[in-house]
């Protein structure tokens, strides 16, 4: 059987990636530019810088990826590009090139939902991984605990209702002026400070909803963060952060552990950038442990914005015969 080569390109927000993936789980290569430090000073990503910055970086991200696998367009067999959610204007950059090349070819195009890719990450890392799993995806613009009953197959059992979880990682570290992106930095103070110091709120929601709220949270943090100032009193930045990152990780882990417990399933699989989040990683796994769930993340370049993660679904996309339109646009807020 021949090998099926896939170019990935990736382009929803602040990172250009393209891969190139063999049979789907083998990655060859995967470029990502990130363009982090253009949108630090902004305190966040500003879409039209990312627009031109993807402009710029596509076609050099494209070679430099062909490059790393030793592979050339001819020996392509299919494209795989994000078409949603994301920022229009970035996605349509990653998208006409994918389709320009599709055309050029005359190989297939497969739109992927990004995130769905974050899912599939786990998919490269884990070679033996298969569905079923409940899969909790934390980014800094989803929070979803979906049961993935089969490639291609989900169940959405819970969502946030206001801010995604690395949206609250990202305003609360703006609010203790620790720069952008906030998650890393909130991880790494959060192991110095005592995550007890502070009683945040948890949002539970309604008896038995699997949806999350983190606004709630966000403001009770900014709110102490305010009466502090306001009595003239210190703030220990790194207690905040303990405190603050102590309350996210106990109600994603709660609401996960039932949702497995409830639906019967023994898997579990973290996926997203938030997923990168140390605390997470420790707590999820002993509670996974104590109620003999089987955990499972991947590595850190995994679980932020990458095109491996996008090739992967492309594959899974492709053996079932999906093939997108060359007309295929870009969806904003494409759901999962
Ligand atoms: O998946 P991703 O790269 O982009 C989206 O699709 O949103 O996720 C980026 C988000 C940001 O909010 C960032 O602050 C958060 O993931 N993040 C983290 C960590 N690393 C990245 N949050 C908490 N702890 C981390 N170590
Ligand atoms: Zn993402």
């Amino acid at each position: 059987k021949e090998d099926i080569i896939t170019l990935a390109i990736e382009s929803s927000c602040d990172e250009t990636s393209v891969s190139v993936l063999k049979n789907g789980r083998e990655v060859l290569s995967n470029i990502i530019n990130s363009q982090i430090e253009q949108h630090k000073k902004f305190g966040g990503v500003v879409p039209e810088v990312a627009s031109r910055k993807h402009i710029e970086n596509i076609n050099g991200v494209i070679s430099e990826a062909l490059e790393k696998a030793e592979v050339s367009f001819s020996d392509i067999t299919h494209v795989g590009v994000t078409y949603g959610p994301g920022l229009v204007g970035a996605l349509l950059v990653g998208l006409s090139a994918a389709k320009a090349i599709a055309f050029a070819r005359e190989i297939p195009l497969n739109g992927v939902n990004h995130i769905e890719g974050h899912v599939y990450a786990n998919f490269i890392e884990h070679k033996e991984l298969e569905p079923p799993f409940i899969c909790l995806i934390v980014s800094g613009g989803h929070t979803h605990l979906v049961y993935m009953k089969d490639y291609g197959q989900y169940e959405v059992l819970g969502k946030t209702r206001d801010d995604a979880a690395g949206e609250a990682f990202d305003k609360v570290a703006r609010a203790l002026g620790l720069g952008y992106p906030g998650g890393p930095q909130i991880d790494k103070l959060a192991k110095e400070g005592n995550s007890d110091a502070i009683q945040f709120p948890k949002a539970y929601l309604e008896e038995g909803s699997y949806d999350f709220s983190f606004s709630g949270l966000k403001s009770a943090v900014l709110n102490y963060l305010n009466s502090q100032k306001m009595k003239g009193l210190d703030i220990q930045v790194a207690d905040v952060a303990a405190s603050f990152q102590k309350s996210v990780v106990e109600i994603l882990t709660e609401k996960t552990i039932k949702c497995a417990l409830e639906k019967g399933v023994n898997r579990v699989v973290l996926a997203g950038g938030v997923a990168a989040n140390s605390g997470l990683r420790s707590y999820l796994q002993g509670e996974c442990g104590k109620n003999n769930i089987d955990l499972k993340y991947p590595s850190l370049t995994l679980c932020t914005d990458n095109a491996a993660m996008i090739g992967c679904v492309a594959y899974y996309d492709y053996v079932r015969g999906l093939r997108s339109n060359l007309d295929l646009n870009a969806i904003p807020s494409l759901k999962i």
